[in-house]
């Protein structure tokens, strides 16, 4: 097993590593999809499947320690339709005081153990009038408005793609057909990514919703990011669990966010559990 390396290593490496104590603890020799559990979206991890396997992160090195209620911290492995799933549950934030590239480590984890496709899903506040609470819509595009990106720093190492990426594809539209097929009432919308932890004023979202905004959450982006500098094709699915700010006469509350999640975790359980397969 690899030791947990240090953040001067460069990640990468670290990435590597972690996918080597991945296959080695599961003794599994590849994965070929990835799936980042949001807030509530672990309400339905039960619902995707029987998991094989599970291993805490902190046993595959380079994870920080969750600080988010919902979140537990470990890995599932399981078999769906032929193809090997990674399910992560315990995704990090950057407010919780993270580097980028802590926040993509799990991504590139997958990545490197062998995954071509990544899911990310959220809770996201609904900007657009007619989107529901519990509704869930496939991401076609974002607005990267953290100001942060996960390939600041020294150039990826040789053998990796540049860090130029190409973003005018971050959301397949193979992907979102795909899901489409299994749900053709999904909805789609451009999620915009702020940094957090606070939810934004009433004008804020104006302002977003000027921007060309129909989701908002604090998550997704980097890491969307990151899997299409490493080539992977990315799937975002949001679940609108309040109005965005001012859209709604009630304040906004973490508590309510995770229960209207909750809440509605058969269904997109069901969604993810149909997706999964056809990936
Ligand atoms: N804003 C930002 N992030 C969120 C929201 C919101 O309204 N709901 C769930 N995550």
């Amino acid at each position: 097993m690899i030791s947990a390396m240090s953040d001067a290593v460069e990640p990468f490496a670290r990435a590597e590593a972690s996918a080597a104590n991945l296959r080695e603890l599961t003794g599994v020799p590849g994965f070929d999809a990835a799936v980042v559990l949001g807030s509530g979206w672990q309400a339905a991890a039960e619902a995707i499947g029987a998991h094989e396997q599970e291993i805490p992160l902190a046993d595959l090195g380079g994870f920080p320690r969750p600080t988010t209620g919902g979140h537990t911290g470990a890995v599932r492995y399981l078999a769906k339709g032929g193809l090997r799933v990674l399910l992560f549950l315990g995704r990090v934030h950057l407010y919780e005081g993270n580097s980028p590239a802590a926040v993509v480590h799990g991504v590139r984890t997958a990545v490197a153990a062998g995954c071509r496709a990544i899911v990310l899903t959220n809770a996201a506040g609904g900007i657009r009038p007619d989107y529901r609470v519990g509704q869930p819509v496939l991401v076609s595009d974002h607005l990267n408005l953290t100001g942060r990106s996960p390939l600041t720093g020294p150039p990826p190492p040789d053998g990796y793609p540049s860090r130029f990426t190409d973003l005018t594809q971050a959301y397949s539209a193979r992907l979102r057909a795909l899901a489409r097929e299994e749900d053709p009432t999904l909805a789609e919308g451009v999620y915009a990514a702020l940094p957090g932890p606070h939810y934004e004023t009433p004008a804020e979202i104006r302002m977003l919703r000027g921007l060309g905004a129909d989701l908002v959450g604090m998550s997704t982006a980097l890491e969307a990011i990151a899997a299409r500098h490493l080539g992977a094709e990315v799937l975002a699915i949001s679940l609108v669990t309040n109005p965005a700010a001012g859209l709604a006469t009630q304040p906004l509350d973490h508590g309510e966010v995770l229960a209207a999640a909750r809440s509605s975790a058969a269904r997109i359980g069901a969604l993810l559990s149909a997706i999964l397969p056809r990936l």
